[in-house]
């Protein structure tokens, strides 16, 4: 039912943390993957990592924040295999400061990957199923940001849950070409976006408001990512799915 076998999937932000978590996880269920992302060099230790495993892998140089970018990815992707099935907006960036602190320029930056790369990529892609005529299946990399706030991260919480929203428009708008649109929320993952933050005492506390009393490993998120990239989740579309040790219900 999770199978891949036969699906191409186009993962951006691919060249590290989740993204890269992602990739190889989906290419051991039989994806042939295409990985986008900035840094190439990273880019070509995945390819060299699914390759070793059997697996199909095409490296895409990708920058979310520029649409010719974006463009090219995609039509190297479409020339590869055809349409990919599915493509995973993950890519993403965070800043860090008080809202009274927080620069244009870093509201631009995490606006711009976060939320107006995730509508380029998802449009861009949506533009070349539709002249395929083929189905097709995304799905959103939010946060549980998304539903509720922390201090410090106004630009990243605004981008997620603004996502989350675009995920539900597009559901709307695109089920009639049998595209489907759906958000993975993760709760807190120990990646490069937070790193050395959970030995830190305000990350220690943390940790400690999650009812499972630890953060999330890549591989929490395995369930719910091969439920959404795959057909077992044929009548899903709009939904978002949150992983997140019950950090969303923690008590007031
Ligand atoms: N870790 C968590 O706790 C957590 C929780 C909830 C949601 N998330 C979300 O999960 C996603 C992945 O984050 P992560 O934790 O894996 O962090 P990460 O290790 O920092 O990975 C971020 C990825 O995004 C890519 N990226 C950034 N800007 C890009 C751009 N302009 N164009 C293309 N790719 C770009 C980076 O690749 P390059 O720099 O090579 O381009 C990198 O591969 C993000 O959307 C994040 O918001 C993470």
């Amino acid at each position: 039912m999770f199978d891949l076998h036969g699906k191409t999937v186009l993962i951006s932000g691919a060249s590290s943390g989740l993204g890269r978590h992602f990739a190889n996880t989906l290419a051991a269920r039989g994806a042939a993957i295409v990985a986008g992302a900035r840094r190439e060099a990273r880019l070509q230790a995945l390819v060299g990592e699914i390759q070793a495993r059997g697996g199909e892998v095409l490296a895409v140089p990708l920058d979310v924040t520029r649409a010719a970018s974006i463009e090219a990815a995609l039509d190297a992707a479409c020339a590869w295999r055809g349409v990919p099935q599915v493509l995973v907006n993950n890519a993403g960036v965070a800043s860090t400061a008080p809202a009274l602190e927080t620069g244009e320029a870093d509201w631009d930056r995490v606006l711009d990957t976060n939320l107006k790369g995730a509508w380029l990529l998802a449009q861009g892609y949506a533009r070349h199923l539709v002249a395929a005529q083929q189905p097709g299946n995304i799905i959103n990399v939010t946060s549980i940001t998304a539903f509720r706030v922390a201090g410090g991260i106004a630009p990243y919480t605004a981008s997620k849950a603004a996502l989350g929203q675009l995920t539900r428009s597009l559901a709307l708008e695109w089920a009639r070409h049998g595209i489907r649109v759906n958000a993975l929320a993760p709760g807190y993952v120990e990646t490069e976006i937070n790193t050395g933050y959970f030995d830190t005492e305000p990350g220690r506390a943390v940790v400690k408001r999650i009812p499972q009393r630890r953060i999330g490993t890549p591989q929490d998120l395995d369930g719910a990512l091969l439920l959404l990239a795959s057909d077992a989740s044929a009548y899903m579309t709009g939904s978002s799915i949150v992983v997140d040790g019950g950090h969303l219900v923690s008590g007031l």
